[in-house]
């Protein structure tokens, strides 16, 4: 089975202009199975809406490779670039982008009408219009005005009005970014779910690493225009490959240090830290004396009282400051000159107090700078 999306090798800069410091995206190359949900996710300005408008064939890049489900969409090197409206995508932008003056229905039905690729008989454009809107779960306000839809509904509808076709490729621009918190959040679970039964094949973009763990396959972290890492919610989260990735994804405890002796791929090593030594994990092969920063997540750090026999890292510290968070408590604590962010279940330990904090070396990963 050929692969839903293949970006080879995608440039597209953007030079540095009056009010603009210049970018795009560089050298990005991914692919996509068939009913993935592939997510670009970094900070503002690293590239995701430019490589997605690369995609979509609203830019033209400098340089690189598209393919979409086998077929060659672009290719630089030949001069091959196929219209927007003949690749057969579906997009959800930020922007509701719904019309105004149509009906709930006449605006899901759009595409349908206007199809070049497809000629599409008035039942057949009922029957899937009927369809689409009973999946969003809009049926109900079908002869509506589109304009008398909530926020949520009206991002219902583009979805719908991007589904109606049965895209080859959905593409998704910070859909839920107009939404207000709590929407949001039942939003992306409504979309995930759309996305598995219709088996739809998506590229997601969104600044908001909470929203990538918890609807994607797959996740490519970008920075400045490049891509830094590709791997599923999990892999990102415990095996990031670079402090930024730890940074950006998750929260965060790092220590700088230095290795002491040679240590393979998969193993274990001690690392000498401002707090101590520490035995690590390394993701790579490193040599001794190399520099590294130890990433610690605040909820793999045990927090105790007593003095009791540790096994693995152990460190005494001190509490600066508890915060209640409802379903579990942070801990800001100072233990060898540093501060580490400590995510606990456990109550009765207050500001002030002496502390032990406790980590395996599983827990310990060494980033290599
Ligand atoms: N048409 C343009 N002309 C000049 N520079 C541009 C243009 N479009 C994008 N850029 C620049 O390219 C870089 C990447 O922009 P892009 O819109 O892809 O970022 P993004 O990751 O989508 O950011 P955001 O999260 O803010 O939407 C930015 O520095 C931006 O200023
Ligand atoms: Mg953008």
């Amino acid at each position: 089975m050929s692969a839903a999306l293949e970006v080879e090798q995608v440039t597209k800069l953007y030079p540095a202009s009056a009010g603009r410091s210049g970018g795009g995206v560089h050298a990005a190359s991914f692919t996509i199975a068939e009913g993935e949900l592939f997510t670009l996710l970094g900070p503002s300005g690293c590239g995701k809406t430019t490589t997605l408008r690369a995609i979509a064939g609203l830019e033209v890049p400098d340089h690189g490779r598209i393919v979409i489900g086998g077929g060659e969409v672009f290719n630089r090197a030949t001069g091959r670039n196929v219209a927007l409206h003949e690749r057969e995508l579906g997009m959800v932008f930020q922007s509701y982008a719904i019309w105004p003056h149509m009906s709930v229905f006449e605006n899901a039905a759009y595409p349908l009408r206007v199809s070049r690729t497809r000629r599409y008989s008035r039942t057949e454009i009922r029957t899937k219009t009927n369809e689409v809107l009973e999946r969003v779960g809009l049926s109900a306000f079908a002869s509506r005005p589109a304009t008398q839809l909530s926020g949520g509904q009206q991002q219902r509808l583009a979805l719908a009005r991007a589904l109606a076709r049965a895209p080859r490729l959905l593409l998704l621009d910070e859909p839920l970014s107009n939404l207000d918190a709590q929407l949001r959040e039942q939003m992306r679970v409504e979309l995930k779910r759309l996305q598995r039964e219709t088996g739809v094949t998506a590229v997601y973009v969104t600044h908001d690493q909470a929203e990538a763990l918890a609807i994607s396959d797959r996740i490519a972290v970008m920075r400045d225009g490049r891509i830094a890492q590709i791997g599923k919610p999990k892999e990102i989260y415990d095996c990031p490959n670079s402090e930024f990735v730890a940074n950006f994804v998750g929260r965060s405890n790092l220590l700088r240090g230095v290795l002491t002796g040679p240590v393979a791929r998969g193993e274990s090593a001690t690392v000498r830290t401002a707090a101590g030594d520490l035995q690590c994990l390394f993701g790579e092969t490193a040599s001794a004396g190399s520099d590294v920063s130890v990433l610690v997540r605040p909820e793999n750090i045990a927090i105790t009282k007593a003095a009791n026999g540790n096994s693995g890292n152990c460190l005494t510290g001190r509490v600066l400051r508890e915060t209640y968070l409802g379903e579990a408590v942070e801990y800001l604590v100072s233990a060898a000159g540093t501060e580490f962010i400590v995510r606990s279940l456990s109550l009765g330990i207050a500001s002030g107090e002496e502390v032990r904090l406790v980590f395996s070396p599983h827990h310990a990963l060494a980033l290599r700078h």
